[in-house]
C-alpha cells in the first residue's frame, strides 16, 4: 500500500487510528523522515472530544515515539491539569510528525518546518481529524494553527478566539481555539506570567 508521494503524505483512506498510525511510521512524504529517529503520530482515544496539536515531535518525542512528552509536554500536562481537562481522554498530536532539528555537537536543535513540510504532513492531521471528529481542536502556536487556517492567521491577534472550520474541513471539528506553544512559554522572559495567559486561554477553551 502506497502511503506517501513525492508531494506529500498520502494516508489510507480509513478511521482507524491504529491503522493510520502503521501507515504513518513508513512516511518518507517530505525529506524529514531520513534524519529523524521515527514518526510520532497522535495518541489518544478515537471517541476524544478535544484534539490537541502541537507544531512538531522534540528531543525526547522523537526518541520515545510518542507526542509531547519532554519538557513542554510536561509544562503542557500541568496546565490541563490545572483547568481540569484529563491528558488520558485528549487526543494529542503534532501538525508534523517528524522531528526537524539541527546537530550542535551532540546537541539536536529543534528547528522550525518550514511551510512545504507542513504542508506535506497535513493529510495525517486531516486523516486525525476525520477519525477523531472532535468538538473543540485546541492549536498550539503558531505552525499548528497555520497548517489548519493559513499563513496569515496570527496567534498575538486571535488567540483564544472561537474559529470555525474552513470550508475544507467542515464537520471535521465543531470549534477551533489557537494559543501560545507551550515551548513559547518555556522561553518567555517572565515565564510565570506567559504561564498564567497560557493556563487562562486553556481554561477559556474548556468553558467553550
Ligand atoms: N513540541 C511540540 O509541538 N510537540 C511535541 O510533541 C513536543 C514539543
Amino acid at each position: 500500500m502506497p502511503t506517501t508521494r513525492a508531494d506529500g503524505a498520502a494516508p489510507p483512506d480509513t478511521a482507524d487510528l491504529t491503522r493510520l498510525s502503521r501507515a504513518a511510521a513508513d512516511c518518507t512524504g517530505c525529506g524529514l523522515y531520513r534524519a529523524a529517529t521515527q514518526t510520532v503520530f497522535g495518541e489518544g482515544p478515537r471517541r476524544a472530544e478535544i484534539l490537541i496539536a502541537g507544531e512538531q515531535p522534540g528531543d525526547q518525542e522523537d526518541r520515545q515515539g510518542r507526542p509531547f512528552v519532554g519538557p513542554a509536554g510536561r509544562l503542557l500536562d500541568e496546565a490541563l491539569a490545572e483547568v481540569g481537562f484529563e491528558r488520558e481522554a485528549l487526543y494529542v498530536t503534532n501538525v508534523v510528525k517528524h522531528f526537524k532539528f539541527t546537530e550542535r555537537g551532540k546537541r539536536r536543535i529543534h528547528e522550525k518546518p518550514s511551510r512545504t513540510e507542513v504542508v506535506a504532513c497535513r493529510p495525517w492531521l486531516v486523516a486525525e481529524l476525520r477519525a477523531v471528529r472532535p468538538r473543540l481542536l485546541l492549536l498550539l502556536g503558531a505552525t499548528a494553527a497555520q497548517s489548519v487556517y493559513g499563513t496569515a492567521f496570527r496567534i498575538t491577534r486571535q488567540r483564544g478566539e472561537p474559529l470555525a472550520p474552513p470550508d475544507e474541513l467542515a464537520g471535521l471539528f465543531g470549534v477551533a481555539v489557537a494559543t501560545v506553544h507551550p515551548s513559547a512559554v518555556l522561553r518567555a522572559p517572565d515565564r510565570e506570567t506567559a504561564r498564567t495567559v497560557f493556563v487562562a486561554d486553556l481554561r477559556a477553551a474548556r468553558e467553550r
